[in-house]
């Protein structure tokens, strides 16, 4: 009895340098329509480092601003696949869940004083100022513009609590209005943004820099483990203050980080069956989207190259290829890091027809942006303290 009393407290003293937050994982009926519209709420999420338009295959600039020519079907959620975990705000605590996204920098969730038309706020958790006692009120408007629209709102201070980790004096977005269909029908309640405080919109200082700033965890660094064949109730983990090295099989890689913004660095070469696709790219880690850019030059060759074919403005392949198609590899700080087919293709059920699609896009970008088509293969450690990348195979 008292020997498992000794070993149950050297375990305990050893686990509370990292925090383990328990991470879940929804996925939305996808099809073509859905992945178009997170291709478009990529190019708003990046909108400052995206040129002006790209030329399209069949000649014609496609602005990325001009969203009229879409109907409101077409409009639809702007993530179907996505990671997220709770968080309580104020105090008692008010819950929600929330993307841990980083590609972005600010916290917002809907609040309890939005307005009445607002779908996605009805439909979610509810932020209750007045019902938090350490709630300090803040005469700041905030924006956040996504695909579709903004999110708006003004900020609010109160305690964050991630993990029973209480973050005090946080300053958050409470959203009033959410645009169009962007966040309704989604299990999550809002997005809490990773990256830097230089991406932050109103330099709001991001949740992650006060964590760590007030002592709660151990360093400033954050791994991701995001279950590929994860579900809504085990999707992988989310690790704070530290690296979990049981959920890796060898040592991380880590690369500088290039631009402190998002994480981005880069990447030594891309290839595919021999051929070289880019070296020396820039490439983005980005947990808040499901899917990989590519630049806007490289998007049409890789899409050649795995025989895939435009229709009606996507790549799809013939599903008969799917299994002999080669590996993608990343040489990433001299490792590779490879991707099979079978993640960078999906498969769709589309009114009874099987269709394979390449999760290849273009958003205007020059750089890459791997979402968790890339990170769901490997595990990734994002270190702000040395401002490195770090990534690492899988355990099991
Ligand atoms: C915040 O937005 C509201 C509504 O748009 C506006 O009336 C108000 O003046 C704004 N407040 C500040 C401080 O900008
Ligand atoms: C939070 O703000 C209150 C009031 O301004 C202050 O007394 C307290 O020290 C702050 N706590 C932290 C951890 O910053
Ligand atoms: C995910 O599940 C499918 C079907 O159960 C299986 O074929 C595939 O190998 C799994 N992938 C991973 C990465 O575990
Ligand atoms: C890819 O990068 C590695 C360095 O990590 C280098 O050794 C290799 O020659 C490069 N391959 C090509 C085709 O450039
Ligand atoms: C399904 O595939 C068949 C054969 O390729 C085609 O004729 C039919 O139009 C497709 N149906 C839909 C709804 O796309």
């Amino acid at each position: 009895m008292f020997k498992w009393f000794v070993l149950l407290c050297v375990l305990a003293l050893a686990s509370a340098e990292l925090q383990r937050i328990k991470i879940h994982r929804s996925e939305h009926k996808r099809d073509r329509r859905h992945v178009k519209q997170e291709v478009r709420s990529l190019r708003h999420k990046y909108q400052q480092l995206i040129q002006d338009y790209v030329i399209y295959d069949n000649g014609q600039p496609d602005y990325y601003s001009d969203y009229t020519e879409f109907t409101t079907e077409e409009l639809g959620n702007s993530m179907n696949m996505y990671y997220y975990g709770q968080i309580s705000i104020g105090t008692p605590p008010q819950y929600f869940n929330v993307v841990f996204d980083t590609g972005s920098a600010n916290l917002w969730i809907p609040s309890a004083q939005c307005l009445s038309t607002d779908v996605a706020c009805q439909q979610h958790n509810q932020y209750n100022s007045g019902a938090s006692s350490t709630y300090v009120a803040n005469n700041q408007n905030f924006s956040i513009q996504y695909g579709t629209g903004s999110v708006t709102g003004y900020l609010a201070t109160d305690t964050v609590t991630i993990n029973g980790l209480a973050i005090a004096n946080q300053t958050f977005g409470e959203a009033v209005s959410q645009p169009g269909n962007s966040f309704t029908g989604v299990a999550f309640d809002g997005i809490l943004g990773m990256g830097y405080l230089t991406i932050a919109d109103d330099a709001v200082v991001p949740p992650f820099y006060n964590l760590y700033e007030q002592g709660l965890i151990d360093a400033p660094t954050f791994g991701f483990y995001l279950a590929r064949n994860g579900t809504s109730e085990e999707g992988g983990q989310l690790v704070l203050g530290g690296v979990d090295v049981s959920l890796m099989s060898a040592d991380l890689t880590y690369v500088p980080v290039s631009q402190e913004g998002y994480w981005q660095f880069s990447v030594d070469n891309i290839s595919w069956n021999g051929y070289l696709l880019c070296e020396g790219c820039q490439a983005i880690a980005d947990t808040g989207t499901s899917l990989i850019a590519c630049p806007s030059v490289v998007y049409p060759q890789i899409n050649q190259l795995i025989g895939a074919v435009l229709t009606d403005g996507s790549y799809y392949i013939p599903c008969d290829t799917l299994n002999s198609l080669p590996v993608l590899s990343f040489i990433i700080g001299g490792t590779t890091f490879e991707l099979p087919a079978s993640v960078y293709i999906q498969v769709f059920q589309e009114e009874g027809n099987t269709s394979c699609m390449s999760t290849f896009t273009d958003i205007g970008t020059e750089f890459w942006i791997l979402g968790d088509v890339f990170l769901g293969q490997y595990y990734t450690q994002f270190d702000f303290g040395e401002n490195r990348v770090g990534f690492a195979p899988l355990s099991n």
